[in-house]
């Protein structure tokens, strides 16, 4: 038990709060630019910067802007971009070929970073969304998600990634077995330093809406994410699918949606010590600009609160659309 605190006036707990200087010796978690993973979506083309509508703020980049942003990223101290296809309806199919393509928008993608900015941490997504004709993160047959040749189809994408030069993949899809036969995948093609960051805990989530639209998933998807995706009302399933991607070999770990969720992210921190990150999801962030426009809420100031409330929850670092800004406004001071 910690010691209870004198009674008053002994303790007035206001003295520590009375100045800056006192806050800032008192205060327990900050933010840095060093926590922030940036999201980026990217898009056929040159020189094309296509705003997402509920997104304010966020566009869809050509290969070339891409390069731009992750020198943005690097001068803004940000250590990490995350790439998200925006994929022509043409290329979407069934068999979801497009998503191991070594020339695909993604790989091309994290060519062009590695060769311009390698010092930035590139890291991708693998999940069969962006590529399926039926917009899910798996192979469908006869209406049913399948795990099994879904895993098969992640790690010729995962490989594919790897081969093109990304530091850290990210299996966003939910199927059971992946990381595992990700993990040895990796190991015997020579690409054992290629770093797992698994979206462990994914809930089946409505705060997914904006990011569909950015991705162009959202007329595809046919149904829903909850053969798959994880029942928000569950907690407990939460640690033991984040105990199973560690015994698989991941090596940092996430729960997603963010604010939503920040009881697991807490959870998550206390019971494993691993390196945990938390996204702040699309629909988080369309919330938050929405208020900001209409002038309900400081923009800025809800942006910075937002992301330390990860920091304090346990979270070593977030995946945000506010990376810039945020990093922006940390060297501002
Ligand atoms: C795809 C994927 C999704 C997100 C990241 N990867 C959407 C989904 O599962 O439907 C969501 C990110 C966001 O909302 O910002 N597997």
């Amino acid at each position: 038990m910690r010691p209870t605190v004198a009674p008053f006036p002994a303790t007035r707990l206001r003295r520590l709060r009375k100045s800056a200087a006192l806050r800032g010796l008192t205060s327990e978690n900050t933010l840095t630019a060093d926590d922030l993973i940036w999201p980026i979506f990217i898009r056929e083309g040159e020189n094309v910067t296509e705003p997402v509508p509920s997104m304010p703020g966020v566009n869809r980049l050509s290969v070339d802007r891409a390069v731009a942003a992750a020198e943005e990223a690097a001068a803004l101290g940000i250590p990490a971009i995350c790439l998200f296809p925006y994929t022509d309806p043409a290329l979407k199919t069934e068999a979801c070929e497009e998503a191991w393509n070594p020339d695909n928008i993604s790989n091309r993608t994290i060519r062009a970073i590695k060769a311009a900015v390698p010092q930035v941490a590139v890291m991708t997504d693998i999940a069969l969304d962006p590529y399926n004709a039926n917009g899910h993160d798996g192979i469908v047959r006869d209406g049913v998600i399948v795990n099994d040749e879904t895993v098969e189809a992640l790690v010729r994408m995962a490989l594919a990634q790897a081969e093109a030069g990304a530091d850290i993949l990210g299996p966003s899809d939910m199927m059971d077995g992946r990381i595992g036969a990700i993990r040895t995948a990796l190991e015997e093609a020579d690409h054992s330093d290629v770093a797992i960051l698994s979206y462990s805990a994914k809930y089946a989530s409505a705060f997914y809406g904006p990011f569909r639209d950015a991705v162009g998933a959202s007329g595809a998807l046919t149904g829903d994410k909850k053969t798959y995706q994880m029942d928000p009302a569950n907690s407990e399933e939460a640690l033991r699918l984040i105990e199973r991607d560690l015994m698989e070999g991941a090596d940092m770990v996430m729960v997603k949606p963010g604010m939503p969720y920040l009881d697991i992210c807490r959870r998550v921190k206390d019971e494993f010590g691993v390196p945990t990150y938390a996204y702040q999801v699309s629909g988080e962030y369309a919330m938050l600009q929405a208020a900001a426009q209409n002038g309900w809420l400081d923009g800025d100031k809800v942006m910075m609160e937002s992301l330390l409330s990860f920091k304090r929850a346990g979270c070593d670092g977030i995946l945000t659309y506010f990376a810039p800004a945020a990093a922006r406004a940390l060297k501002a001071g």
